[in-house]
């Protein structure tokens, strides 16, 4: 298996004292999509942030494709992981849907009509066609939260990190979702997915990490 990102001995303490992780030590596989599962502040969405270079270890290191997140830039990052925050209003900053989804490429300098054919396609796919021109503050949760993934998938990364990814999607919306990613493992696109969901993760999963209190199996 092919080691994308390769935690190793890795503890983390918020400032304040709360010690998150003790000698975390794991290694995530390209081309397989992890579930990441445990209760509620047990620590996954600080593995997240601590994969995205957003946190960095306290002790221990993390290598992303072979480079230690403490010499990255987030923004070298965020070109091959793909993150999905867990509460996706944080992550929405432009003025209008299509803007959302069109600006980090064409701010790149990519082709303005490739880039709209790719958007217009993410909208048909999240159903996201009626809220096209509307301001993301006002979407809807769920429409926020398709909105977010769909940004992300823009960019076309090379692993993808969801967290709560069906949290406040309705019935549908995860089946879509879930064909969205039936499509990536396709195309070989590891993922990370933190979820609670057990249909969700009886159906896609290759492997599952159960996170709490610093220990896993
Ligand atoms: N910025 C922060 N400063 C101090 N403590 C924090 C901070 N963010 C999170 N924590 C604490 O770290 C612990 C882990 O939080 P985290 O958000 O990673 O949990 P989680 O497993 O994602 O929980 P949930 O399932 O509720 O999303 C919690 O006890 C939380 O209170
Ligand atoms: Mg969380």
């Amino acid at each position: 298996m092919n080691t994308i990102i390769d935690i190793n001995n890795v503890s983390y303490e918020y400032p304040g004292g709360r010690r998150v992780f003790e000698n975390l030590t794991l290694e995530l596989n390209k081309e397989e999509t992890t579930f990441l599962t445990g209760k509620n502040g047990c620590g996954k969405t600080t593995l997240a942030k601590l994969i995205m270079g957003i946190l960095k270890p306290t002790f221990g290191e993390i290598k992303l494709f072979g480079h230690s997140t403490r010499e990255m830039s987030l923004g070298s990052i965020g070109e091959r992981v793909g993150y999905v925050f867990q509460h996706p209003e944080r992550q929405l900053f432009a003025a209008s849907v299509m803007e959302e989804l069109t600006f980090p490429l064409l701010f790149r300098g990519y082709d303005k009509d490739e880039v709209i054919n790719k958007a217009e396609k993410m909208l048909d796919i999240f159903d996201l066609q009626k809220v096209k021109n509307s301001y993301p503050y006002f979407l809807s949760y769920g429409e926020k939260r398709c909105l977010a993934i769909a940004s992300v998938l823009m960019l076309n990364p090379e692993y993808l990190i969801l967290d709560e990814p069906t949290a406040s999607l309705d019935i549908e919306r995860i089946g879509v979702l879930s064909q969205v990613l039936e499509d990536l493992k396709n195309k070989n696109i590891g993922m990370l997915i933190i979820s609670h969901n057990k249909d969700f993760i009886e159906r896609h999963k290759d492997r599952i990490i159960n996170l709490e209190g610093g220990y896993y199996d």
